[in-house]
């Protein structure tokens, strides 16, 4: 390369590295990425006990359960929680070796068909179709803490909260042990964006990302949300939107026409070679602060190094405070997370600042910002209205509007 000497007015090109950086990826969380999936024989095999053994049904969230597990993205878990696991996250937020872990992965059923079960046999787990897609090896039953679970995990234990609501429903004994997974959904919605963490992380590399920024969302992309994912970007390689595809409520906008919404923003607004959608088909737990912990965890086992956690993370009415789920990181050592997380303050579109900013960034009065609630933007879409373009970009507003005319069930994959 030439020299020149200082001061002569040339700016030099940045010598090119010589050495090249061979980063690891991230480790998963506990250090190895679990793959809990027969193939072949042993399938085959295990296919073939299934026949002679008891089973259980598994309603959709234990599915996505067993999904998850198996394929790593619950990682260390091998499989539904043990009594002790299970106290111990919900006392202390770790695993009884001392891993933090939030949320109770838990496999619920009756009293009844807890005692048809034997404990250190086999279960056959079958979907409602009566296929199977798993078995458990049952190591122990024990009783549920219904009022103390949805206390310490939804900080609450009033019905009206779809965390609590769905624990109440479900049986009162919790089946653990480790399971095998043998069958994936049938003709998975998305397919061609549900990819494994082995998988994902297979691209990033392939992509030469480092640093990878994870975006958990339950909603359409809003100039908001874009605002946080390129802000992310800006500092890290890669941006894996993730959007939560699994059980939600009745009222969250279902997940195909979010999916066209997604694809549509992406294809006009993200840079291809910088972006990566795909699905996260767990179901949404509404766990705020200990879901966010969740969330981070998991999307680490993805291959992300970096998680948004804006206002109100996965949160629902208002059980919990606009930051509680990014003080909440405070709990544990940065190091034994592994990811880090990028907090953001609530976020708007500022008339004076003609710009996106948030409440840290803006210093101008309420009346600059555009702030809309998910019952005003419901009710604008119900009725055919645009939201303003600073709210949500026409091509998404277009897409939901129109999906709110559609009858439900007649929107397409
Ligand atoms: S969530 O249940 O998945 O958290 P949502 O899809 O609305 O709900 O949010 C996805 C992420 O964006 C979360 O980290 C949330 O905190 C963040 N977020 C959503 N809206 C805003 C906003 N206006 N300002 C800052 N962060 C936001």
């Amino acid at each position: 390369m030439h020299c020149h000497p200082p001061g002569d007015g040339i700016i030099e090109a940045p010598q090119e590295e010589t050495v090249v950086s061979i980063a690891a990826p991230i480790a998963p969380h506990g250090g190895a990425l679990i793959d809990r999936v027969l193939t072949g024989t042993a399938r085959a095999a295990a296919l073939g006990r299934a026949e002679g053994l008891p089973s259980v049904t598994l309603g959709s969230v234990s599915l996505s359960d067993l999904e998850l597990i198996g394929n790593g993205a619950f990682s260390p878990l091998t499989g539904f929680l043990g009594s002790a696991d299970y106290h111990s996250v919900l006392d202390e937020m770790r695993l009884h070796t001392g891993l933090p872990w939030s949320i109770p992965i838990m496999l619920a059923v009756s009293a009844d068909e807890a005692r048809r079960l034997a404990i250190g046999s086999e279960v056959a787990l079958r979907d409602e179709g009566g296929r199977t897609v798993g078995i458990l090896e049952l190591a122990e039953t024990f009783t549920c803490e219904k009022a103390d679970e949805a206390q310490r995990v939804f900080g609450t234990t009033e019905d009206a909260h779809p965390g609590v609501a769905r624990i109440h429903a479900g049986g009162d004994t919790y089946l653990a042990g480790d399971v095998w997974v043998l069958d994936g959904p049938i003709d998975p919605p998305f397919a061609e964006h549900r990819r494994t963490p082995a998988e994902t992380r297979a691209i990033f590399a392939e992509r030469g990302w480092q640093r990878v920024v994870g975006f958990q969302t339950r909603n359409p992309i809003h100039r908001a949300h874009e605002y946080l994912t390129k802000v992310a970007l800006e500092v890290v390689d890669g941006l894996l939107v993730h959007p939560l595809v699994g059980d939600t409520k009745s009222d969250d906008i279902p997940a195909d026409v979010r999916m066209r919404a997604y694809r549509t923003l992406l294809a006009d607004y993200y840079p291809e070679s910088r972006t990566l959608l795909s699905v996260y088909p767990a179901a949404m737990r509404y766990g705020g602060p200990r879901e966010a912990i969740f969330h981070a965890i998991a999307r680490k086992n993805y291959g992300c190094t970096h998680f948004i956690v804006g206002r109100d993370h996965a949160g629902v009415g208002s059980y919990y405070g606009t930051y509680d789920a990014q003080k909440i990181f405070d709990r544990f050592d940065p190091l034994e997370l592994g990811i880090t997380p990028l907090f953001f303050e609530h976020t708007f579109w500022c008339h004076a600042c003609e710009g996106m900013a948030s409440y840290k960034t803006c210093p101008h009065g309420d009346e600059q910002h555009l702030i809309l609630s998910g019952t005003k933007v419901r009710e604008l879409l119900s009725a055919g209205e645009m939201p303003p373009a600073e709210f949500s970009r026409p091509e998404v507003a277009e897409i939901l509007i129109d999906a709110y005319r559609t009858p439900a069930g007649a929107t397409n994959r």
